[in-house]
């Protein structure tokens, strides 16, 4: 697939190496091609970089639009571009969090009448939006199998988008969990950010994943859940 990734850092890079790795036509978003981290991913990807001034072509050529952004710079970089976003996937993996010391200190930004999904689909309203990737570290992203339960990937959307996104997801070595429409995406962003109070707060460190345990794999909420 074309894949579009938005940010070039620990989760757009993890997942650009990855999905190219796999054969498919990735490219990044970020701010400056020629700095060391962006020089690093061309060398170790086959994926194409763009910086800001070259969004719309950079979309114009996505099926799926991967947001890997930090929270803050998520509305200028795509809702001036709704246009362009019409009948795209975007898979968004963002929480709604100041990145860096603060992040959790400060909590979540936003999340009891709205949440970071939800915005995403009214900044590209005709876009086709799945919330997903926000409750598993990077760390786990590039090598799953450390942990020995498949770590599974809530997502949450819209329909359209569903069997693509998952595929993707699995592709990645996750078990993807379709938990809801976009709405609860106000439910698993808050589990994005209990793992990163684990994280960082408890210093469990990043080693570990959220996963619910089934008492009969074979039963039918393993069936509803998917997992
Ligand atoms: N870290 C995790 O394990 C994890 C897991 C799941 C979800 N998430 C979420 O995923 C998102 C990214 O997290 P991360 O850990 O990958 O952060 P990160 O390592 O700080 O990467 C963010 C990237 O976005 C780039 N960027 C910032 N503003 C930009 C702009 N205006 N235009 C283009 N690129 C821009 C940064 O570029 P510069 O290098 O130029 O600053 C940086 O490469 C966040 O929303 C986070 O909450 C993180």
């Amino acid at each position: 697939m074309n894949i579009c990734i938005l940010g070039g850092g620990r989760v757009g890079g993890t997942l650009a190496k990855r999905w190219a790795s796999n054969g498919h036509a990735v490219s990044l978003v970020v701010r400056d091609k020629k700095n060391a981290k962006s020089l690093e991913l061309v060398n170790t990807t086959t994926a194409i970089l763009f910086d800001n001034s070259e969004l719309a072509k950079a979309f114009g050529e996505a099926e799926v639009i991967v947001n890997a952004l930090p929270w803050s710079e998520v509305e200028k970089m795509l809702k001036p571009f709704a246009e362009s976003l019409a009948g795209k996937i975007i898979l968004d993996a963002t929480n709604p969090i100041k990145l860096g010391a603060d992040e959790v200190k400060d909590g979540l930004l936003i999340g009891h009448t709205t949440s970071a999904g939800e915005q995403v689909k009214e900044f590209a309203p005709q876009a086709i939006v799945i919330k997903g990737l926000n409750t598993v570290g990077w760390e786990i992203m590039e090598n799953p199998e450390i942990i020995p339960h498949q770590p599974v990937a809530f997502i949450c959307g819209d329909d359209a988008g569903k069997t693509v996104v998952s595929n993707l997801i699995s592709e990645l070595g996750l078990k993807p969990c379709d938990v809801g429409s976009i709405k609860e995406a106000r439910l698993t962003e808050p589990v994005g950010f209990f793992w990163i109070h684990l994280c960082f707060a408890r210093q469990w460190g990043p080693e570990f994943v959220i996963n619910p345990i089934i008492a009969n794999p074979s039963g039918p909420i393993s069936e509803l859940a998917g997992i």
